[in-house]
């Protein structure tokens, strides 16, 4: 090939990315792929050799090395090894995924579940199959990539509608023509922000006018409703999901996602997604762990009771030290630095203290809202909680946002 590659529109992106990234890395402000060598307890890690309390953690219920959990992936690769033999439809399926989906849709209360190797992909190939041309998809703004991706490569028409507002909603769903299929998908607890979908206004909208409602619970799970079943739970609104998405790799310490939905539609899915046709089953280890999770989530209810405490602690001393924290009422707690360089500088801070705590810049949240992105779980204590929070109020002081 004789591409002049330097001048390629290509290369000129991959070297914008990286010039972009070395100079964060010079000026000592990268905190990202730090590798984690160890886990130890109470939501604390090993970074770099150095023990810091771990704030970035999706593990919601603390359940990352639960010994129950570890065992039953042990198990696994005892009995089947480490990989599949394929695609599900072909060679790929063994008992171990119809246990985990029936497990699946016992938690989550349907009739069934379908599981893939991601929640990214679970949304691309769920999306993308249930919606097509000539069929309308209205996503929250703040809604996850994944979703975003996965209403793109539908080919449906692509409506967006203002961040948690239902009067947009509701004129987005005026706006199909009369007799087209809509489905409206939003994501249950905001991934940036930490706040909820005003869940019981959605489904009146979709009721009324007739739209499949999706909705993706990567982080409600575990984390909304009094057993951890998630926002139906969280709301009393039991059945009133179309489609229940979520991943296996937060609260679940496993990797994978799911659909549970009504067994006609899982039954649709499976032979006409093609991250079930055309890509390998999940490995068996982790098909067990996550088996294993959901039962552990329900036999240890006090693990959300702790989750709550420990949020409640966070959320309630952040804003009592003048953050703001936006409108979070959950474990992801988003604390407003300003400026991308402001962020750069208290994550320093904070992490030269051992709290290991990531911020989040433009363009992934809009300028001017940059922030600290901190997660509660419910492996940490109270008096590490209280010992992060006056890491982060002494670093906000000096930069002087509080
Ligand atoms: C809301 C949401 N949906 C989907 C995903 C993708 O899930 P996974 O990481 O399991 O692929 C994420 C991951 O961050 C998420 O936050």
């Amino acid at each position: 090939m004789d591409i002049n590659k330097t001048n390629d529109a290509v290369m000129q992106r991959v070297q914008a990315m990286n010039k972009r990234v070395a100079g964060i890395q010079d000026a000592g402000l990268y905190f990202y792929n730090q590798p984690i060598s160890e886990l130890r307890g109470g939501g604390r890690v090993l970074v770099n050799g150095r023990e810091m309390g771990m704030y970035a953690s999706y593990s919601y219920l603390g359940l990352v090395g639960h010994p129950r959990i570890n065992a039953a992936a042990l198990a696994a690769v005892e009995k089947y090894g480490t990989g599949t033999h394929g695609v599900r439809t072909l060679a790929g399926s063994l008992t171990l995924h119809r246990e985990l989906e029936e497990t699946i849709a016992d938690f989550k209360r349907t009739e069934a579940a379908v599981t893939y190797t991601s929640g990214y992909v679970t949304n691309l190939t769920v999306v993308s199959t249930l919606i097509g041309r000539g069929d309308y998809v209205i996503s929250d703004k703040l809604n996850h990539a994944s979703l975003v991706d996965g209403c793109l490569m539908s080919g449906a028409k692509f409506l967006r509608f203002r961040h948690n507002d239902m009067e947009a909603l509701e004129l987005r769903l005026q706006q199909v023509p009369s007799g087209a299929s809509k489905l409206v998908v939003a994501d249950s607890v905001f991934s940036m922000d930490g706040d909820v979908i005003d869940f019981p206004k959605v489904v009146e909208l979709c009721q009324k006018y007739d739209a499949w409602l999706m909705i993706d619970e990567a982080h409600s799970v575990g984390v909304l409703g009094k057993t951890g079943r998630g926002i139906e739970e969280h709301f009393g609104m039991e059945g009133t999901i179309d489609i229940k998405m979520g991943t296996l790799s937060k609260t679940i310490p496993s990797v994978g996602g799911y659909v549970a939905a009504k067994k006609e539609i899982i039954n649709y899915l499976r032979h006409a997604s093609r991250a079930y046709i055309f890509s390998a089953a999940l490995p068996p280890a982790q098909a067990a762990a996550a088996k294993a999770a959901f039962e552990v989530i329900l036999d240890e209810p006090w693990r959300i009771q702790k989750l709550n405490a420990n949020t409640a602690q966070f959320i309630n001393g952040l804003k009592e030290r003048g953050f703001d924290t936006l409108h979070t009422e959950t474990a992801i707690v988003p604390v407003i630095c300003g400026t991308d360089e402001v962020a750069y500088e208290i994550t320093r801070t904070v992490q030269n203290r051992d709290v290991f705590v990531l911020p989040v810049v433009s363009p992934a949240v809009p300028p001017g809202l940059a922030r600290l992105r901190a997660t509660i779980t419910a492996a940490h204590e109270p008096d590490e909680i209280q010992h992060a929070m006056e890491v982060i109020e002494d670093a906000g002081k000096q930069t002087g946002i509080i």
